[in-house]
């Protein structure tokens, strides 16, 4: 995929690993629509984007990726605004073992509602002009992890679906690639999250096992993991791919 004058919809943007995503799409000339429910991040990240990267290229959307409703309008919003859907990027997240619930409602549920939604824009076989999913999980979507079991099973689950919708994709002559990403630590607000009881719940007990896991493996930057990010858009051939990203191998695939 060229993408010069492509449209990505980013969730989760505001900060983080989906404001890296964004930026590495405006550095290649494509324009980004990023979605977060935090809004006074989100204004103060489109601002500078419009101070880097020229005014009109960058919206901002308040949007709860847990309500459909919000959801939909983002989608509709997007197209209105730039003509087109090309990237979806599901990136929004978070770690809560004590509302653990909403974080398969955030993890996953509104991953699985963004993907059929994307579809509905994008699917060659209905009319669309093709695109790209790209389904942020993490090295949580293989290993377990004592301090946080449903943050890993949702993480084991956006692999599960990911590969599966891809394989639909291909078979259903979708034209669409769908892509997971998996990082290990990155430097980013998400991390801290380990530190708080409120967070983990029962589980906070064992948060020096991830923190201890955190020396051993080292931290990435947003920056290494948005060079990923890239390849997955920009190989036409990845479809159904899961790259993983570690200080130690940098990007590889998972072979299965
Ligand atoms: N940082 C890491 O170590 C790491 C590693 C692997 C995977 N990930 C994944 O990367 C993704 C991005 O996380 P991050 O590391 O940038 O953390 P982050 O906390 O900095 O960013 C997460 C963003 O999601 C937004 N968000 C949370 N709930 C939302 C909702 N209901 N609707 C809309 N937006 C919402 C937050 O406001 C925030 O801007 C997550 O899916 C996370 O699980 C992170």
């Amino acid at each position: 995929m060229i993408l010069k004058n492509c449209v990505g919809l980013i969730t989760g943007a505001s900060q983080g690993l989906g404001k890296a995503f964004a930026e590495s799409l405006l550095k290649k000339g494509a324009q980004v629509v990023i979605c977060d429910i935090n809004q006074a991040q989100g204004e103060i990240t489109r601002a500078e984007f419009d101070l880097r990267y020229g005014p009109g290229r960058t919206a901002f959307i308040t949007c709860d990726v847990t309500s459909l409703p919000q959801l939909k309008d983002v989608f509709s919003q997007t197209v209105q605004t730039f003509g087109r859907l090309d990237v979806l990027c599901n990136n929004a997240g978070i770690n809560n073992e004590n509302s653990w619930e909403r974080t398969i409602s955030v993890n996953l549920v509104a991953l699985i509602q963004a993907s059929y939604l994307a579809l509905d824009h994008m699917r060659r076989d209905r009319g669309g002009k093709g695109g790209s999913i790209i389904n942020v999980a993490s090295m949580s979507g293989f290993v377990p992890a004592a301090h946080a079991p449903v943050y890993t099973a949702s993480k084991h689950g956006v692999l599960g679906f990911t590969r599966s919708l891809a394989e639909a994709s291909s078979l259903g002559n979708y034209g669409v690639r769908i892509n997971a990403l998996c990082p290990s630590f990155v430097n980013t607000e998400i991390l801290e999250t380990v530190n708080h009881e409120e967070n983990l719940g029962i589980f906070y007990q064992f948060k020096d096992n991830v923190k201890n896991l955190m020396q051993a493996f080292g931290v990435l930057e947003p920056s290494d993991v948005a060079n990923g990010f890239v390849q997955l858009l920009e190989d036409d051939n990845l479809n159904g791919a899961v790259m993983k990203i570690t200080t130690s191998k940098g990007i590889h695939f998972e072979n299965y």
